[in-house]
């Protein structure tokens, strides 16, 4: 499990991000709460599964898994029904951007691509052995 700090401000970002917003279904700032319930989900399920998992990337994965989304919010309105082409890599540069310092991907300052571990959703992905999608 994340420790209480670690997670507390990886959320805060997510609420910097996800507020003064609405969604059609969801209201002001739906996403913010939905990425909350869906790392407490992901942690439930966690605990169901007989194998060794790596919690903290799935709480992680599970908080951020719609941070592509925050650049679709245009004049305070997010439409969570609109195709985006491309939504993953998106997602995968803002987390780079934005939390790379808190999970253990690039430090701010840090901008060659030398100095850089690989991004976090290619370290997933690896550890999960999941085609890219
Ligand atoms: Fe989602």
């Amino acid at each position: 499990m994340l420790e209480e700090s670690r997670r507390s401000k990886l959320e805060s970002r997510l609420k910097e991000v996800f507020s003064d917003y609405r969604e059609l279904a969801g209201g002001k700032n739906y996403r913010y709460h939905h990425l909350r319930s869906s790392r407490k989900y992901a942690v439930k399920l966690i605990e169901t599964v007989d194998e060794e998992v790596d919690e903290k990337a799935v709480e992680i994965a599970a908080l951020f898994h719609d941070i592509g989304r925050s650049e679709d919010i245009k004049d305070g309105y997010l439409d969570p029904i609109k195709a985006h082409e491309g939504h993953a890599e998106t997602g995968e540069r803002i987390v780079e951007e934005h939390i790379g310092d808190l999970v253990g991907g690039k430090t701010p300052g840090k901008s060659k691509a030398s100095d850089r571990k690989p991004s976090l959703g290619a370290r997933i992905n690896r550890r999960q052995n999941c085609p890219r999608l």
